[in-house]
């Protein structure tokens, strides 16, 4: 059985993982960031770069270890080589093909989106292809299209933040730690999401791309108004209505994403899809389409290195031949649809 040691420094976590190619995961290990850039509210490309170079190379320890292999045991070592904070994606890129330059082994350059559009199946043996993915994340917001292994359509993206930072940005200006899209969820629950008419941008000129720049500043606007010190209950009303006016974006871009394809199978991944009243409301709305939803256990659908390898396991077995040049760049941008393109 194939087994594959995978990879992933691509954003604020380290993180290794040896799967095998029947979806096993034998030992694999997530250590995130979020103390480091806490102070700053957002992740620092540059104290992510360095935080891998100092944790990653014991988690690749810690997974051998676990599974009592070394990896001369393993087929293939993956590494996510892009999209993502280049610095970051560097440190896993070149251990892994360090690792497999010493072993002899093949080096696998993983595309993170794959991981993510293929991760949900690591899980949900049930889950066929094809499916509506909305991935919605920390430095993600996308809809792809997962026909098979090697065949995506990115449907949407974000033309400015991300979901998670939409979440997190606003968390921050009602003075909530990092990363706030919890936090700002939980404040909502006590708040009313029509207290404050804030903008959907994007919403009713035909695209499905996402943005959330308008509502940031729109946000700001409010949080200004409200003066220095705001009442608990107006900054619960104003968390609900920035909550409201995200997860909003995000449902009936869904919705619009299903219709224009037909696809009758939705997965969400990502840490937004943790939030409750996305999964209320999209909930709602696809029942009433008759469309399944899945959501991925969030350890498996946030980064981590078990998707980069089973990312680079089905790829091997859909026929892609593991390169031994080890010349693989990596690529800040990487849009998915191209994945099938590149070298293995
Ligand atoms: O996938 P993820 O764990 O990793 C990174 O992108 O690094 O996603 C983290 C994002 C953060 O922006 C966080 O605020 C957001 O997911 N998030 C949430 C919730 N839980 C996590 N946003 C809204 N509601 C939640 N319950
Ligand atoms: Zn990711």
């Amino acid at each position: 059985m194939t087994l594959i040691l995978g990879l992933e420094s691509s954003c604020d976590d380290s993180a290794a993982a040896l799967v095998t190619g029947d979806r096993r995961i034998l030992a694999q290990v997530v250590v995130g960031q979020n103390k480091a850039h806490q102070p700053f509210g957002g992740v620092v490309p540059e104290i992510a770069a360095r935080a891998h170079v100092e944790i990653l190379p014991s988690l690749i320890r810690q997974v051998l270890g676990e599974a009592k292999l070394t990896v001369g045991d393993v087929d293939a070592v993956a590494a996510t080589a892009g999209p993502g904070l280049i610095g970051g994606v560097m440190v896993a890129l070149l251990a892994g093909k360090g690792l497999a330059l010493a072993a002899g082994k093949p080096l696998i350059a993983v595309n993170h989106l794959e991981g993510h559009a293929l991760s949900p199946r690591l899980v949900d043996p049930d889950l066929c292809f094809p499916y509506l993915l909305l991935l919605v994340s920390g430095g993600h917001c996308q809809l792809l299209e997962v026909r098979g292994v090697g065949d995506y359509r990115r449907l949407a993206t974000t033309i400015d933040d991300a979901a998670g930072e939409a979440f997190d940005k606003s968390a921050k200006m009602l003075g909530l730690g990092y990363p706030g899209g919890p936090a700002l969820s939980r404040l909502a629950q006590s708040g009313d999401a029509k207290a404050f008419a804030l903008p959907r941008p994007l919403l009713h000129n035909g695209t499905l791309d996402f943005s959330f720049a308008g509502l940031k500043t729109a946000v700001m606007t409010q949080r200004r108004k409200l003066g220095d010190e705001p009442s608990a209950s107006q900054a619960a009303d104003l968390a609900a209505s920035a909550q409201e006016a995200i997860v909003e974006l995000l449902v009936k871009k869904s919705l619009a994403a299903l219709e224009r394809t037909g696809l009758t199978r939705l997965v969400v991944a990502g840490g937004v899809g943790a939030n409750a009243r996305l999964r209320d409301w999209l909930g709602l709305e696809c029942k009433k389409r008759q469309v399944r939803v899945h959501y991925p256990e969030l350890a498996l659908c946030t980064d981590n290195g078990a998707m980069v390898a089973m990312a680079a396991a089905m790829r091997l077995q859909a026929g892609a031949r593991a390169a031994k040049d080890y010349a693989f760049d990596v690529r800040p941008r990487w849009p998915l649809d191209t994945a099938a393109l590149a070298p293995a």
